[in-house]
């Protein structure tokens, strides 16, 4: 996958979506249907949660994607800088425009422009990307000539934007064009029999990139992690599996390897640790049993026979939690 932020020329490897739970499961099938249109998407969620993975996927599973994609944090732009970064603007339409320079919009053309933390937009840039989204033409600041444009805008926040047209800090006309299509992305918190997949997938990409033999979690830093509440999401999950991955002696990561991180949340000593839940454990309790036959199910040293239970019983429980071996 290509770095955040960056412009990406031709095919992009498609971005995977780790995860099992039937909440991303739904998030993968959305994805695929509204790839396929050019509606306007807006993605919302948590600090971490996905939410630019989720815009690149979309680009990625589209028409678009031999086209660019061009991500723009709208939060890091001087409000100053942030029409002419979008629009583009003539030569000597302000101080210091000595060449006519393109704006993103118009180097995203034919594919997908993501703006990220679309709520920080100045007042100026939100009634222009307003005019865009209606008309499907722009003018380059300092320029009369009207261009047309062929882009599609996949937006996301960490904020509830709907607050902020209630205090007046974004435009209600802008919101409903952005929410055309809005996408939730659920906390970590909520899907967290995937913190042992999203962790073991991380662990794998870290083992690569360290060039270290890594072979898995013992089951209680598997805990540690599911009984974790994850404020900084996925995001939070990969630095610590990192972090585990670096400190890591042996091939297998151990709980004290995997203590979160301070988060700002947990500043008071007593900040209670949450449970994971009885579905969340027997979900686990299974994978493991599972991952330790190799994913037989039948048999004296099949799965069923280590849990206590029928291979039909297992196997409807599977089916329940949505369990499936991935290929
Ligand atoms: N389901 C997932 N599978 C694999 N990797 C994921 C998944 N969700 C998030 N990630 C990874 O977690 C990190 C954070 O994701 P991303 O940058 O998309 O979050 P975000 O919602 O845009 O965060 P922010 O609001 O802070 O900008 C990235 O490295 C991303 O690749
Ligand atoms: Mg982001």
């Amino acid at each position: 996958m290509a770095e955040p932020g960056g412009q990406v020329k031709g095919l992009d490897p498609s971005p995977l979506i780790v995860g099992e739970s039937a909440v991303i499961a739904e998030l993968r099938q959305t994805i695929d249907m509204v790839a396929r249109t050019n509606a306007t998407v807006l993605v919302l969620g948590e600090t971490g949660t996905g939410k630019e993975l989720v815009a690149r996927a979309i680009h990625a599973y589209s028409p678009r994607a031999p086209r660019p994609f061009s991500a723009l944090n709208c939060a890091a732009l001087p409000p100053t800088l942030a029409d002419s970064e979008l629009f583009g603007h003539d030569r000597g339409a302000f101080t210091g425009a000595h060449v006519d320079r393109p704006g993103r919009f118009e180097s995203a053309e034919g594919g997908t422009l993501f703006l990220d933390e679309v709520g920080e937009l100045s007042t100026e840039a939100q009634a222009k990307l307003l005019r865009i989204l209606q008309e499907r033409t722009l003018e380059r600041i300092g320029s009369t000539r009207s261009r047309s444009v062929d882009v599609r805008v996949v937006a996301a926040t960490n904020r509830n934007l709907a607050r902020s047209v209630a205090d007046g800090k974004f435009r209600a006309d802008l919101f409903y064009r952005l929410n055309v299509f809005p996408i939730q992305v659920p906390p970590l918190r909520k899907r967290a029999s995937d913190i042992p997949i999203l962790a073991n997938h991380f662990l794998v990409e870290a083992a690569a990139r360290l060039g270290k033999r890594l072979h898995g979690f013992t089951e209680s830093a598997l805990v540690t992690l599911v009984a974790h509440s994850w404020p900084g999401n996925v995001r939070e999950l990969r630095n610590i599996v990192e972090r585990a991955a670096i400190l890591a002696q042996g091939t297998r990561i151990g709980a004290e390897e995997c203590t979160p991180m301070l988060s700002p949340d947990d500043d008071h000593e007593d900040t209670p640790v949450r449970l994971c839940t009885l579905v969340e454990a027997e979900r686990l309790h299974i994978l493991r049993a599972l991952e330790r036959t190799r994913w037989v199910i039948e048999g004296a040293s099949g799965a069923a026979n280590v849990l206590g239970v029928n291979a039909s019983t297992l196997r409807s429980k599977m089916r329940k939690l949505g369990i499936s071996r991935r290929g």
